[in-house]
């Protein structure tokens, strides 16, 4: 199923000329350009359909690039990419000098990390002995390979669904196994204040906290009914085409019943026992009860959902502790988002 070293190698060549390559990592696809050549990295906002002002994560085969792309390296910077390295972790930093402005959309700052996945490794690695791209620095910017504003693909053929013609080479390596984008951890404030998560993941605040010894500030993004506590903040992001509505679920019987005696048929996502409400006419999707295998499916499951063009997807919603943040900010911004084409988010 992997690919073989020659089709790696089309992908260094590829994306030493400036051009597109989609490519696998632990958490989902990514879309990859030279990170150090301004045109490359036009090529993916193009692709995308995203703002140019929007920052681009850039993909290292190992700590030992960092400095090439990052400057003031505080020790706990340090510490995690020992930790969590390769691995579903971007670490927001002081940006080098050499960093081009198109990569950072305009900020002092850049997000790094080395993904996990065996391929994207390969491919880094091959990208680096083939001379690493522009001035040799090595690094892959990488959004999810998917139009602005939908939902992250888990599978190459979600790249292909979401961007057709537009990516010369999609390496497949299955099916990504967080599933979820990464953590994102902003170290750019300085030791006399704690770093901040910007995005939760995989690696949840008490394993940083555990290795770094300080807990990150999670800036609360929403309430349990969804709507937003910080004005603004909750963007659209990882949606269906299709209106997306999150249920708790002692409600979600009397929710689907309330739509069949409406005439309407109802696209479900559950992850405890299905209603007995549920007609022979709805679609169900059950994903896993635990946070790590409900994350490994979700964009999957969305995805299937949304091509049903049912007028409603009915998600159940999930527990509210800490296990489950990083699923249930995915689900809100969903919910948010959905039944529109695109969002404000990426
Ligand atoms: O798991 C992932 O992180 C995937 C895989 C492909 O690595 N990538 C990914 O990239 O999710 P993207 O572009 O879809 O999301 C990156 C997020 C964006 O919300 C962006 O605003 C934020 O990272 N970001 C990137 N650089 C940043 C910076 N310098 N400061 C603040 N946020 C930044
Ligand atoms: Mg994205």
């Amino acid at each position: 199923m992997f690919p073989e070293q020659a089709e790696i190698d089309h992908a260094v060549a590829l994306l030493q000329a400036g051009e597109l390559v989609a490519f696998p990592t632990e958490t989902v696809y990514g879309l990859a350009a030279d990170a150090a050549n301004p045109l490359a990295v036009a090529r993916i906002f193009a692709a995308k359909g995203r703002p140019a002002n929007h920052p681009l994560i850039v993909h290292l085969a190992g700590a030992g690039c960092l400095e090439r792309w990052a400057r003031d390296i505080p020790s706990p910077a340090w510490e995690l990419a020992e930790a969590f390295w390769p691995g579903p972790l971007t670490l927001i930093l002081r940006r080098a000098a050499a960093v081009p402005t198109a990569v950072t959309g305009g900020q002092d700052s850049i997000g790094v990390r080395v993904p996990a996945h065996p391929v994207a490794l390969a491919l880094l690695r091959a990208y680096a002995e083939a001379g690493g791209g522009v001035d040799g620095m090595c690094g892959l910017a990488a959004p999810s390979a998917n139009r602005f504003g939908r939902i992250s693909p888990t599978e190459a053929r979600h790249v292909r669904e979401e961007l057709g013609d537009s990516v010369p080479l999609i390496l497949d390596g299955g099916r990504c196994l967080v599933g979820i984008e990464s953590t994102i951890l902003d170290l750019t404030r300085g030791d006399s204040q704690p770093p901040r998560l910007l995005r939760p993941g995989r690696v949840t605040p008490e394993q940083i906290a555990a290795v770094i010894g300080v807990l990150p500030e999670t800036p609360s993004l929403a309430g349990n009914d969804g709507s937003p506590r910080v004005s603004g903040s909750l963007a659209a992001h990882y949606a269906p085409r299709t209106a997306l509505h999150l249920v708790a679920p002692q409600r979600l019987a009397e929710v689907i019943d309330q739509l069949h005696r409406a005439g309407r048929r109802c696209a479900i996502l559950c992850h405890s026992e299905p209603p007995a409400a549920i007609a022979a006419t709805d679609t169900l999707r059950k994903l896993a009860a635990d946070p790590r295998g409900y994350a490994r499916a979700l964009y999957a499951a969305l995805r299937a959902l949304d091509q049903l063009a049912a007028e409603l997807i009915v998600v159940e919603d999930v527990p509210a502790t800490p296990a489950w943040a990083a699923v249930a900010d995915r689900l809100r911004r969903a919910a948010v988002g959905a039944g529109r084409h695109a969002g404000p988010a990426d």
